[in-house]
Formats: C-alpha cells, sequence, structure tokens
C-alpha cells in the first residue's frame, strides 16, 4: 500500500514520523475520509472546504491549495489498486517540544494520507438493516471539527459492539432538565422518518457536517421527499418509522433495532429504499459525467 506522508509518497511500512508529533502527543490535529468511486474522489470540493473548516477550528494554516491537494489525491489513487477506495487525510501540527501551547514559531505540520479499499455495503445489510443502540452524548462543544482526538467517539463506538450493535447513536441534552435531543452517531450521522417526512439533526457545532448527509438531503429536495432540518427529540427517535444512518464508507444504511427494540416494522423502510436507490444512481451518473468532461472529480452539487 502506497502512502503520502510530508511531500512523500512511499509504502507504509517506511512511514515513519516523531514521536514527539502533536498529533501523538496531544491529538493536535485534524482529519477527512473521502470515498473514491472508479478511481475518481466524490464531493472533492464539499471534503476540503470542510478541511478549512477543521483547520480553521484549530487555527492551524492549511499546508496545500486546492490545486496542491487535487494532485496528491490523484497520484495517490493512482499509486493505489482498486477501483473503490477510501482515502484518510490527516494534518496535526507537527513535532515539536512537549508544551500544550502552539509552538512558536509554528513548526512544520505533519501531512498524512493513506487509501484502503472500499468494499460496498453487505447486501444482508440493506436487506436486514443494522442495530444500534443510544447513549449519552458526552464530546466536546465543537463537534463540527473533524478532529483526529477521537476518544469519546471511540469509547461510545466500542459500546455499540461490546453490546453487538453497529453504532451508538448520541442524545445530548445541554442540562439535567432540558430534553435530551438527537445530535449524531459516533461515527456516522443519523436520520429519522416520521410519517413519510425525513427529518434530519441541523449542522451545528454539536455534529460533523457530513458530506453524505447533504447529499442525502439534496436527493430530497431534489425527489419531492418531504424532509425537515430542525432539532430532533430523543422520544421522536424512539418513536421512529425509520431511522437511517449515513457516511462517506456506508453510505446510507437503515437501523433496524435500537436498544433491543424494533424500529417501526423492523424492516427497512420505504424512505430508506428510495434513498438508497436514489444515491446509487447519483453515483452513477455523477461517474458517467465526469468520464465525458474528464475533470476527474466526482458528484457536483445537484440542480
Ligand atoms: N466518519 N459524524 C461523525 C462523528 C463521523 O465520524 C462521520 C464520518 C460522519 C459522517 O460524515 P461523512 O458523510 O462526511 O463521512 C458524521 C468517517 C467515515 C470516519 O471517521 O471514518
Amino acid at each position: 500500500m502506497a502512502i503520502y506522508l510530508n511531500g512523500q509518497f512511499m509504502p507504509i511500512e517506511e512511514a515513519k514520523i516523531s514521536v514527539l508529533d502533536r498529533g501523538f502527543i496531544f491529538g493536535d490535529g485534524v482529519y477527512e475520509v473521502i470515498p473514491v468511486y472508479s478511481r475518481r474522489a466524490f464531493r472533492l470540493e464539499e471534503h476540503l472546504r470542510r478541511l478549512q473548516h477543521s483547520l480553521d477550528g484549530i487555527q492551524l494554516a492549511n499546508p496545500h491549495s486546492r490545486a496542491e491537494w487535487a494532485a496528491i489525491i490523484t497520484e495517490l489513487i493512482t499509486r493505489n489498486s482498486g477501483e473503490d477506495q477510501y482515502l484518510y487525510l490527516h494534518i496535526t501540527r507537527g513535532a515539536a517540544k512537549r508544551d500544550h501551547a502552539f509552538p512558536k514559531p509554528p513548526v512544520a505540520p505533519t501531512v498524512f494520507m493513506m487509501s484502503s479499499p472500499l468494499p460496498a455495503p453487505p447486501t444482508e445489510l440493506l436487506h436486514g438493516g443494522i442495530a444500534c443502540i443510544t447513549a449519552q452524548d458526552n464530546r466536546w462543544l465543537r463537534c463540527d471539527i473533524k478532529a483526529i482526538a477521537l476518544l469519546p467517539n471511540v469509547l461510545l463506538r466500542q459500546m455499540a459492539v461490546e453490546a453487538g450493535c453497529a453504532e451508538t447513536i448520541l442524545l445530548r441534552a445541554g442540562s439535567k432538565n432540558e430534553v435530551a435531543f438527537l445530535t449524531e452517531g459516533a461515527a456516522s450521522n443519523i436520520f429519522v422518518v416520521k410519517s413519510g417526512t425525513l427529518l434530519a439533526p441541523p449542522k451545528d457545532n454539536l455534529m460533523l457536517p457530513g458530506i453524505t448527509y447533504d447529499v442525502i438531503l439534496e436527493l430530497a429536495a431534489a425527489n419531492n421527499i418531504p424532509h425537515e432540518v430542525r432539532r430532533i427529540t430523543a422520544a421522536e427517535v424512539f418513536a421512529a418509522d425509520e431511522l437511517l444512518l449515513t457516511s462517506s464508507t456506508k453510505e446510507v444504511l437503515p437501523i433496524t433495532r435500537l436498544d433491543g427494540k424494533p424500529v417501526g416494522d423492523g424492516k427497512p423502510g420505504a424512505v430508506f429504499a428510495k434513498l438508497h436507490r436514489l444515491y446509487q444512481d447519483f453515483k452513477r451518473d455523477v461517474m458517467r459525467n465526469n468520464q465525458e468532461t474528464g475533470d476527474g472529480i466526482q458528484g457536483g452539487r445537484l440542480g
């Protein structure tokens, strides 16, 4: 597997970073996960925009221009096998003597990128759905930053694994008396369907603004699926007809069990089926359009 580290491509076994790297010491960095379909980065502009938002959020200068990122990404895709891949892109504040405050003067950031195979979600999950648990969202108040410091997410996801489930759905209450509301999954965004309407939590500081989340809402808007973006209470999550999970690596999946009980009738629902088909068509269409225009970048905004 070829990786990219600080200006060079190399086999992963040869990649080395300092033990003083602030990513290793403090989790001081941000990342992106970018799906690649038919060897083209999906929604690259949107991923690079979110990366910039994360970098701004931690006051770290972007080490590369848009054109430089596109060139590195294209080269990494070429050096790895597989039509469908996912790229993991990681930037830290670099290696410096251990001190919580930023190094002064700044040091060179560490820039790392790797590619992994991206298998399509297994059909048994599409037909049977996944099981999830709920837990209190105990993370910080800047969940809009795609920070590499993922210990809360790691512990929350592990809770799901230990319960024999695929994901933990996070419910947050600002204070003791506040009604708990849906934020997202430990590593995914979550949608609720009630009486045919798709409900999505608002993109605020309490959730990661998912690229797949945006595609799903755009597809709903373009295909007359009723949808609302608003705060969703925990009670609405438990009373949902359908629950959907989205992420760059999972696309869109139906959640058919929550905390050991069936969601709706316990089967993937009609809104899931429609959105899943639309998502597959959208991917295929943008791949085809890309082959025609040859711009190497997939999946611009709809409409
Ligand atoms: N995670 N929320 C969280 C906390 C996430 O970690 C992710 C994705 C999402 C979905 O975002 P997107 O649709 O842009 O992938 C939402 C990635 C896949 C990961 O950490 O591996």
